[in-house]
């Protein structure tokens, strides 16, 4: 069962002078019920997008123009079964974030108000989206504390007293507090330091598999991704060119793009070989080129693959590819 499913999603941001910029080019994929679904791509390549999308937190230049997002969400699947967020209006969809859906942004350190007690901050969120008293705000706050790791008694203190890794635990307590369905994760280590950022993503791991959550897990970092991901998407310049378990993704990768990036990851770690890096840059999102995004830097490229776009296709079970190799 799928926790979330997006189908054919199109988004565009209009930038001055009425050029669009293609941020999410006609995407698929799932996330599994209390399994997660890791995101990967070079900066720009358009995760965020992806994450502001489904929540709707868009800016006012950003539009979708083909898609759905179904999501499996309380009273309304009582009613249908499923419910395309795009099509649900404001109150209903703020209803959803933080209780259906929460998020752990990017650069999520800036989340906290310097001015209040983090605690209190976390408190604040659990009684706006719950309802409920002080005592059992309280209550939840300790739990949600023993959960993240942090001593209870480090919540009276206010954010400027607290590390980078804790402040990061803070946030993750605090996209906790609600019981989400569904948690985004964006970039949530890619501040902090080696240490912190293990530390993290062991705890993010223990945390999902304790409350049964689905998780979209966004980082530009492969192995951060393939460590905490049961599914991973590779993506590049706003559309997905391969999906696959995790492990096929190392054992059996058929993308030139994942196999490339994988290269380039692993000889970070080689300290006998030559630091890789993939040739070329990515595309130009304003006016993209005809055929596949990936071709002016693909080794394999033929000449189809500058004219006509691969389609993106389950070639066996869970793993899809957008390639000409394997039509
Ligand atoms: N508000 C915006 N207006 C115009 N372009 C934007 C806006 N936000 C992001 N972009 C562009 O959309 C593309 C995808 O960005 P983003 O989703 O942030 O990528 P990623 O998270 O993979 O780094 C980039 O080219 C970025 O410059
Ligand atoms: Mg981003």
């Amino acid at each position: 069962m799928n926790a979330l499913e997006i189908n054919n999603l199109i988004m565009y941001y209009e930038l001055f002078g009425g050029n669009k910029l293609m941020a999410i080019n006609n995407i698929s994929f799932s996330v599994e019920e209390s399994k997660t679904t890791g995101i990967v791509g070079e900066s720009g390549c358009g995760k965020s997008s992806i994450a502001s999308t489904i929540l709707k937190i868009l800016p006012d230049n950003a539009k979708i123009i083909n898609g759905n997002i179904y999501f499996k969400y309380g009273e309304i699947i009582k009613r249908s079964g499923k419910v395309d967020l795009l099509t649900l209006d404001k109150k209903t969809m703020q209803d959803i974030r933080w209780k259906g859906i929460s998020m752990i942004f990017q650069g999520a350190m800036n989340v906290l108000n310097p001015v209040y007690r983090v605690g209190d901050q976390i408190i604040e969120i659990m009684r706006y989206k719950d309802n409920i008293s002080k005592e059992e705000a309280n209550e939840k706050l300790e739990d949600l504390c023993r959960i993240v790791n942090i001593d209870s008694s480090r919540m009276k203190d206010y954010p400027h007293q607290f590390s980078g890794g804790m402040k990061q635990k803070a946030i993750i307590a605090m996209a906790l507090s609600t019981n989400p369905k569904l948690i985004i994760a964006d970039e949530p280590t890619t501040a902090l330091d080696l240490i912190s950022q293990y530390n993290i993503l062991e705890q993010i791991k223990k945390i999902q598999k304790k409350l049964n959550m689905s998780m979209i897990f966004i980082s530009h970092n492969l192995f951060t991704v393939s460590n905490i991901s049961d599914q991973v998407v590779v993506m590049y310049a706003g559309k997905i060119m391969e999906s696959c378990e995790k492990k096929k993704l190392f054992e059996n990768s058929l993308h030139p793009y994942s196999i490339a990036l994988i290269k380039s990851c692993l000889s970070i770690n080689d300290k006998k070989n030559k630091l890789y890096g993939i040739p070329g840059e990515p595309p130009n999102l304003v006016f993209p080129s005809s055929g596949c995004a990936f071709y002016p830097r693909c080794p394999y490229a033929k000449e189809i693959c500058k004219k006509i776009e691969p389609e993106y296709k389950e070639i066996e079970k869970k793993h899809f590819v957008a390639c000409w190799r394997y039509i």
